[in-house]
């Protein structure tokens, strides 16, 4: 069963937020099949609301970031533990634009999906290379290194991870079939060999999916759902890439 999840980034406010989220969470509500998993993971603000709008649905509430910590003086940021008293299922981590815009470390990132995890939160932990970094040939190599430096040593029991080129998101361009599966197929090495075992992972691929190539890119052999950002902002869309396998 596919594992969508959109990530609305810095985008929502009030009315639009909701309105957005209960389209989606009808949606999911009315369709017979339910023969995939949906989230959807608002900005801080619109966490409540949002899970207002989406309660019994089936619809799993996500936040987009979490402190390393559980409480204390830390202007600005949100706990682990918060998200979930927020009603938060899950928590994306170790998002590029966090990685990049934030300099987010991989020691960071693995400090926080500890704190996320330790917090009964599914964690979304993403990974992914440069253009440049694709382009001298070491996308396979920096992805393992993501992998090692960011992942905590314990298997949750509910683990996905998003694989996300950098250079896919939010620019229109996707990577290959054959691509993806040589990365997931890699990503599930990596993480096969260092914990001893899969069960319950789930990896997502990332990066300019909408519903016009959602079908081949979940169709691609080991993608188990996708993590989408921009198209998750019109329920149409976001739909169509919802039910673009079944
Ligand atoms: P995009 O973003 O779908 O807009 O490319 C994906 C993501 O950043 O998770």
């Amino acid at each position: 069963m596919p594992l969508i999840v959109s990530n609305w980034k810095m985008n929502g406010l009030g009315a639009d937020g909701v309105a957005l989220a209960s389209a989606v969470a009808a949606k999911v509500k009315a369709d017979p099949a339910k023969s995939r998993e949906v989230a959807v993971c608002p900005p801080f603000t619109l966490l409540e609301r949002v899970g207002a709008a989406i309660a019994g649905s089936g619809v799993g509430l996500g936040g987009q970031d979490c402190a390393p910590k559980a409480s204390g003086a830390f202007t600005g940021d949100v706990s682990a533990p918060m998200l979930k008293d927020a009603g938060c299922f899950w928590v994306i981590l170790g998002h590029s634009e966090r990685r990049a815009g934030h300099k987010e470390t991989d020691a960071q990132v693995r400090a926080k999906l500890e704190a996320a995890e330790a917090a009964g939160l599914a964690t979304i932990a993403c990974v992914g290379e440069t253009l440049a970094e694709r382009e001298a040939g070491k996308a396979l190599e920096v992805v393992a290194g993501q992998l090692q430096g960011s992942l905590p040593d314990k298997r949750p029991g509910r683990w996905v991870v998003a694989y996300e080129p950098v250079w896919a998101i939010g620019t229109g361009k996707t990577a290959t079939a054959d691509d993806i599966k040589a990365m997931h197929a890699h990503i599930r090495s990596c993480l096969g060999r260092r914990h001893g075992g899969l069960a319950g992972l789930s990896v997502l691929y990332g990066g300019s999916v909408k519903g016009d190539n959602a079908r081949e890119i979940l169709g691609v052999p080991g993608v188990d759902g996708a993590l989408v950002g921009g198209a998750s902002l019109k329920a149409e869309e976001f739909w169509a890439i919802c039910t673009a396998r079944s």
